[in-house]
């Protein structure tokens, strides 16, 4: 049985329960603390950004979505993977899939937001597809001036310059990269790297760190950025993504936590299509 029909049939089972279960026969959890209870007062507020809503709504981001089932699918994929972190104990993930342009940021933006609804929750949201960098363009972030992840990098500049909050949802704070940068998965394990991801930590209240990221298969980059993470949602998309591919993938799979499947693009338009989502591993 393929990951996809192992997904869907899980997913369904999951439905049918309408519960996640705890993930079972992985390696230990990065770490064992409970997330202290949320605190709006003391979040810091970020670099405030008034985005375009037609760029918005070309890009099909779900605050602009005149879509209903998708919302609503949004909302499902939501809960789910909080109840998995939650579980688990779990508060940064590599959103990745096996191919190109199987929905990859698109599905990181619209969780990263679905999750940011939710009262109790906070967000960064960090653009690490460092070759093919795309949530600033999807969001419409940029201008002269704006700052991104390559200046941070390269010691230009701070968090405070390179987060931004883009007004939609408060919760959610968005870190965009606006370099291409070839051949950087040393950029993903260099002690400056580290030093952001110690500093999302760091915030309080404590917030989900969701990464952006390229295929497994396309570099080494998803691997070298696993001990960063708690684990991985792959981004599955239906009729695009190849059989082959998968069964390649889950070699790599293998070595990371599953957060869950995600079937991008489902064809089965019900009021959980649009997403299928899985903790299948
Ligand atoms: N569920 C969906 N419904 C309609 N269009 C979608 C859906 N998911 C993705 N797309 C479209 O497919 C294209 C690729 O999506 P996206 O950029 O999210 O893919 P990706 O996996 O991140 O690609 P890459 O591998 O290049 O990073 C975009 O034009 C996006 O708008
Ligand atoms: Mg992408």
């Amino acid at each position: 049985m393929s990951i996809i029909e192992e997904a869907v049939r899980k997913s369904a089972e999951q439905r049918r329960r309408g519960q996640a279960e705890p993930q079972a026969g992985r390696r230990p959890t990065r770490r064992v603390t409970a997330a202290p209870a949320p605190d709006a007062a003391s979040a810091r507020r970020f670099r405030s950004l008034a985005l375009d809503p037609q760029t918005l709504e070309h890009g099909r981001i779900i605050s602009h979505l005149n879509d209903e089932g998708a919302r609503r699918a949004y909302k499902i994929l939501r809960t789910r993977v909080l109840r998995r972190l939650q579980t688990n104990q779990w508060n940064a993930f590599a959103v990745t899939g096996v191919s190109p342009g199987e929905g990859k940021t698109l599905t990181a933006i619209n969780l990263a937001l679905a999750l940011a609804q939710d009262i109790n929750t906070w967000v960064f949201l960090i653009d690490l597809d460092l070759e093919r960098p795309r949530i600033a363009e999807y969001l419409g972030i940029g201008g002269a001036g704006a700052k991104g992840l390559s200046d941070y990098l390269d010691g230009r500049a701070d968090l405070e310059d390179i987060a931004y909050s883009p007004g939609i949802v408060e919760r959610l704070a968005v870190i965009p990269n606006f370099e291409h940068m070839p051949q950087s998965s040393e950029l993903l394990t260099s002690p400056r790297m580290l030093e952001l991801m110690q500093a999302l930590e760091a915030e309080t209240p404590r917030r989900i760190v969701i990464a952006d990221m390229p295929p497994i298969l396309a570099a080494d980059h998803v691997l070298a950025f696993a001990p960063q993470v708690d684990g991985v949602l792959l981004v599955v998309g239906e009729g695009t993504t190849e059989r082959d591919a998968l069964r390649s993938a889950k070699e790599v799979l293998a070595e990371m936590n599953l957060v869950g499947v995600v079937l991008n693009r489902a064809s089965e338009r019900n009021e959980y299509a649009y997403y299928s989502y899985s903790a299948a591993s």
